[in-house]
């Protein structure tokens, strides 16, 4: 039977009821939206708007319940609403009318408002130990291949002589941000919804900040129309994720990229890369690639959200009911790859080797051969003008900075003396520019 069913002459057709529900997505907030009960019929119980023994009768048989479901000795019913009109029919069903009063003072419209940031919470802590675990794994690379000397680039041409740790560093400096962003949002959007009601409050002499604080929000909503209809906490996470699948796109991409025979900068570990159905030689990077595409899906949930939200009049209306299969597809997303990015990063082989022998190629301490002669006291665009001609002359004759001898550098520029060797030397290179 509907909640409704007073007000109705008709039971709903299959279809309305196929379409509006919304149990595959939110049963998996069954514990939240318990937890939400219990305090809201404490709250009921200690304010006297129910019955002392009502309210132990209806937070006693919510707690078996949510055991039970955890146990999978209740299973949520899949044709049932949503979960708030399961949990409250099963509890009703087993204690009658002391359930009957739960929803006293209370509308599925806070409900939902708290049940979901109740859920994202948690999710936060999620993400958040996640990123920390991805934050350590590339500290400790870094760490250990600290005087790894490879080309930094621009435009994907080698530009100039890096570590591999101050590559990595580039990431560390992402995820911190991400980190900050994903706590800030968890800190703005812990604020309790419960007692707006439908929209406008309710009658009952309830305490808002007895609920508030027996979920552990800081406070509770100040307008009761922006407690149930504001969904600004999911599009601010949706985007900090989005943030966080742009930073993992582009490491997933480096690593397409080093682990490619032009590179091969690293070697994927064989139980974090897959192999190919026709081509026995294949090692793929699968995961990586996956990551990059899977940023889409992210990207889509934010602009799912955004544009869900754009035209609603004040206050719930039933569009919101699709901000849940959007923000949780974000976190479930952004979950996945980083616990299979973490492994895989953890047992990846760097291969210093190949780095150097890259940074060896393409000029790339042309820069400090210029700065050299700076020192000498040629203005810079000098510097830099004799500098090009070293280089046109090394590509033509297959020489390197390195191996050129002194007598052709001077003939280009008779500033040159033997100190240039020591200038363009890669580790020199790296470690006057503290990389
Ligand atoms: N399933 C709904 C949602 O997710 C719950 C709130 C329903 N409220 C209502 N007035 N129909 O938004």
């Amino acid at each position: 039977m509907k909640l409704w069913a007073g007000r109705f002459s008709k039971e709903a057709d299959k279809r309305t009821n196929d379409f509006n529900s919304s149990i595959a997505t939110d049963s998996r907030m069954y514990a939240q939206d318990i937890e939400g009960s219990i305090a809201h019929a404490t709250m009921l119980a200690a304010k006297g708007i129910i019955s002392a023994e009502d309210g132990i009768a209806i937070t006693s048989e919510l707690a078996k319940i949510s055991a039970e479901i955890v146990s999978g000795e209740l299973l949520i019913d899949p044709n049932a609403e949503d979960i708030h009109t399961f949990i409250e029919q099963t509890l009703t069903e087993r204690i009658g009318d002391a359930g009957k009063r739960l929803h006293t003072g209370r509308s599925r419209n806070d409900q939902v408002a708290l049940d979901i940031r109740l859920y994202l919470r948690n999710e936060c802590d999620s993400v958040l130990a996640l990123l920390k675990e991805l934050f350590g794994s590339l500290v400790k690379k870094g760490e250990e291949y600290s005087d790894a000397i490879m080309p930094g680039y621009t435009h994907l041409q080698r530009a100039q002589p890096i570590t591999f740790k101050a590559h990595l560093s580039a990431y560390t400096e992402m995820l911190k941000r991400d980190i900050g962003r994903v706590e800030d949002a968890q800190k703005r959007m812990n604020v309790s919804p419960l007692g707006s009601g439908a929209l406008a409050g309710t009658t009952y002499p309830i305490d808002r900040q007895l609920t508030a604080d027996l979920l552990d929000f800081d406070t509770y909503t100040a307008s009761t129309l922006d407690g149930v209809s504001d969904r600004d906490f999911c599009i601010e996470l949706a985007s900090a994720l989005s943030l966080i699948m742009v930073h993992l796109s582009r490491l997933s991409e480096e690593i397409v990229l080093w682990c490619s025979w032009e590179f091969k900068f690293i070697e994927l570990d064989d139980a974090f890369s897959t192999g190919s159905s026709i081509m026995p030689q294949k090692k793929n990077p699968d995961i990586t690639e996956l990551v990059r595409g899977k940023s889409g899906r992210v990207f889509g949930d934010l602009m799912t959200l955004l544009t869900v939200m754009k035209g609603l009049p004040l206050a719930y209306n039933k569009d919101m009911q699709e901000d849940k299969d959007a923000v949780f597809d974000a976190f479930d997303t952004v979950k996945i790859c980083l616990t299979t990015l973490v492994p895989m990063i953890d047992t990846m082989k760097v291969l210093p080797e190949n780095m150097r022998k890259a940074a060896a190629g393409g000029f790339i301490n042309a820069t400090d051969c210029a700065d050299y002669l700076v020192s000498k006291g040629l203005p810079f665009r000098d510097a830099y003008k004799a500098t090009g001609e070293v280089v046109a002359l090394c590509i033509k004759t297959g020489e390197t900075l390195e191996t050129l001898p002194l007598e052709e550098y001077k003939k280009i520029c008779d500033l040159f003396d033997e100190g240039v060797y020591e200038a363009i030397n890669l580790e020199n290179c790296v470690r006057r520019r503290g990389m």
